[in-house]
């Protein structure tokens, strides 16, 4: 190709741009403006983007998007490039030519995976996940079972941390694993590089056998080379002199259940989520 006839395409599709540009422009952001996220609030939607997130995004966006070295927090609600569904989706297809932010490849389901994930971290709109809150708390305090061990607002068990502001330290995804594979969270919390060693974990499930041969499971509340306090599944504290004991097991797991899809249904977590994703404080 000759510099001239270069000069000439470059300057013809400079004129198609100037002349169409405006009205292809206008229609296409009329489009985007109609395109609304189909999975939003839909939690298996979330988890699918936490972790397309986690393996794509977050090396420049940071583990939960709220910024990284090299791309922006993404949870704060600053919205530079279009603030709809359409204009984010936009974004992540195409990128910001430019920039770092690259173009991405996905389909459409995964993006708005994505976005569903990106939404359900934004800390100031409580309500992104779609369920039935007042149901989902009648499955917390009744069905599931899950105020024996914790407590809400000063009624509950004791044997699991405080939910009463889970929803805002915690994300959706979070809250997901929490409940369907507690141990992960704690396995990973083992061999978080922050934590030091020897450091004892906050709820560490214990076994300990007497000199009877009797069992009994709690969360280790107290622990030095003579003795250890464990809070038993009956919420009783209990002091245990190491001489007196046969075994003592760190269990390097949670004492809370994974509540299979068997125990509650995908719909019931839906439910539960959006009750938990609600509690923050008074
Ligand atoms: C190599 C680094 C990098 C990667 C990987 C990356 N981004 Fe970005 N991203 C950036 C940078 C830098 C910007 C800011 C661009 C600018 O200057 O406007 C950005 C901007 C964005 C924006 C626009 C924010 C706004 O204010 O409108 C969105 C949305 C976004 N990124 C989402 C993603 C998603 C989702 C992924 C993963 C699929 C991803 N990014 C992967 C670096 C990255
Ligand atoms: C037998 C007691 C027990 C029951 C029942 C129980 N949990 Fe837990 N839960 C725990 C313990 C102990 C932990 C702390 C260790 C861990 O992370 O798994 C915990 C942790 C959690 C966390 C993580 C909190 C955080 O901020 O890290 C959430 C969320 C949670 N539980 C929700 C639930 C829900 C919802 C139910 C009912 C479906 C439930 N739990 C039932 C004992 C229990």
């Amino acid at each position: 190709m000759t510099r001239r006839t270069r000069t000439w395409i470059v300057a013809a599709i400079s004129a198609a741009i100037l002349l169409g540009g405006n009205a292809l422009g206008g229609t296409a952001r009329a489009q985007e403006k109609a395109v609304t996220n189909p999975v939003a609030g839909n939690p298996a939607a979330i988890q699918e983007g936490a972790s397309l997130f986690r393996a794509n995004c977050s090396p420049c966006h940071g583990l939960n998007a709220q910024g990284g070295g090299r791309g922006p927090d993404l949870t704060a609600g600053r919205w530079v490039h279009g603030s709809s569904d359409a204009a984010i989706f936009g974004t992540i297809t195409r990128g910001v030519p430019g920039t770092e932010m690259p173009a991405n490849g996905f389909e459409d389901s995964e993006t708005w995976a994505i976005i569903a994930y990106v939404r359900s971290l934004t800390p100031a709109k409580s309500g992104a996940v779609s369920g039935d809150r007042a149901r989902g708390e009648k499955i917390f305090s009744q069905t599931a079972g899950c105020s024996t061990c914790h407590m809400v607002q000063g009624r509950g068990g004791v044997l699991g941390p405080d939910l009463s502001r889970v929803g805002e330290a915690r994300s959706v995804p979070y809250l997901i694993d929490s409940i369907r594979e507690p141990s992960k969270e704690l396995s990973s919390g083992m061999l978080d590089p922050n934590n030091h060693y020897g450091l004892p974990l906050v709820y560490d499930t214990v076994t300990v056998v007497t000199a009877g041969g009797e069992k009994i499971v709690g969360v280790a509340k107290n622990e030095d080379a003579f003795s250890i306090q464990l809070l038993d599944t009956s919420q009783r504290l209990q002091l245990f002199l190491k001489k007196d004991l046969k075994e003592v097991t760190h269990e390097r797991k949670s004492l809370m259940p994974a509540y299979t899809e068997q125990m509650l249904k995908p719909a019931d977590l839906q439910d539960l989520v959006a009750y938990l994703e609600s509690l923050r404080g008074e």
